[in-house]
């Protein structure tokens, strides 16, 4: 069998960025997370370092923003994965050309992790969160490095603990918000279940200069249909309020910073149905669960049960 891929990972002490660290340690990559000096003695990220070390994981001492310190960390590895946050999403460029210059690499996986920024129908300010991420595709692409998108639609402990109420920490008792009719499927996904998928797909073939959809079945819900599974766990049904499209795009003019950022990306996958709205062609696409029947994801409906 042909040895594991080494891994780099470039924001691996974030929120995202962690998972994905330890689903390639316990997948048995061997495993690099670029870590600023910053990071490594912050206290803040202890915890997530001393995982990282019980887990085997290389911390290599890097930055973005110091090529040199890219190049080395890149000759290591076989396979970049960047899970960088909003802030450092468009400097990625930085990331491409020490990758191009490294010469080595087998597969990029850049910072996406959400819906797929090519079919969407984001407005401001989600709009040119998105258009920077395209940009990224692209310069990936005329940089000729082979790469895999993820499209991992929702992260389940974003919207799911308070059933996407801005605000609330426990999912609504008595009334619900639902922004336009609540018909359009959305899809969440628990962030273990990203990092597990994710490292699945660096060494496969098929997944090779393709978008990697995460689309389970289990965890495709409208909003409607996400309340009424809530209201069967609870045995109560709730007031539903919904909002009206125009509605929500005043809301979201008006809303301050990060409120409107928040809105706008709920607006793209409630309203505009963006997870789901189009079908993965094999040209552009691939799903996960198709890919990887094997793994045994969690569903919305068991992640749901927690806060009963
Ligand atoms: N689908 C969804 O529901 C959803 C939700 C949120 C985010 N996302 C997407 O997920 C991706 C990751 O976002 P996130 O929220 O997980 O990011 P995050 O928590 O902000 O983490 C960013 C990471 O980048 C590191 N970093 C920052 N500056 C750096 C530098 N100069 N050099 C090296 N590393 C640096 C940070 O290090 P420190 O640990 O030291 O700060 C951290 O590890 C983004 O593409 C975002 O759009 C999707």
């Amino acid at each position: 069998m042909a040895s594991k891929s080494k891994i780099l990972i470039v924001g691996g002490t974030g929120y995202i960025g962690k998972f994905i660290v330890e689903a390639s340690a316990k997948a048995g990559n061997p495993t690099y997370a670029l870590v600023r000096d910053s990071t490594l003695s912050d206290p803040a990220k202890s915890q997530i370092i001393n995982n990282f070390k019980n887990l085997g994981v290389k911390l290599v001492s890097g930055d973005l923003y110091n090529h040199d310190s890219l190049v080395k960390a890149i000759k290591e590895v076989d396979v970049v994965i960047s899970t960088v946050g909003a802030g450092q999403l468009a400097d990625q460029e930085k990331l491409i050309a020490a990758i191009k210059e490294a010469g080595n690499v087998k597969r990029f996986l850049p910072s996406e992790f959400g819906n797929d920024v090519d079919r969407g129908h984001a407005v401001e300010p989600a709009k040119s969160a998105f258009t920077v991420k395209v940009q990224i595709r692209r310069a990936v692409e005329a940089a000729k490095i082979p790469y895999t998108y993820v499209s991992s639609n929702f992260f389940a402990s974003y919207f799911l603990p308070s059933l996407s109420q801005p605000g609330a920490t426990t999912p609504p008792r008595d009334k619900v918000v639902i922004l336009g009719d609540g018909n359009p499927k959305s899809i969440f996904n628990k962030e273990d279940d990203i990092g597990t998928y994710t490292i699945k797909a660096v060494d496969d073939p098929r997944t090779l200069n393709k978008i990697l959809y995460i689309r389970p079945s289990g965890n495709t819900y409208s909003f409607n249909d996400l309340v009424s599974l809530w209201e069967k766990k609870i045995g109560k049904n709730l007031e539903r309020i919904y909002v009206p499209e125009e509605q929500v795009l005043k809301n979201i003019q008006e809303a301050p910073v990060p409120l409107n950022i928040i809105i706008s990306i709920s607006h793209s996958a409630f309203v505009k149905g963006d997870h789901t709205n189009f079908d993965i062609e094999p040209s552009f696409g691939v799903e996960a669960t198709q890919l990887y029947p094997d793994v045994k994801y969690t569903t919305v409906d068991e992640f749901l049960n927690q806060f009963v």
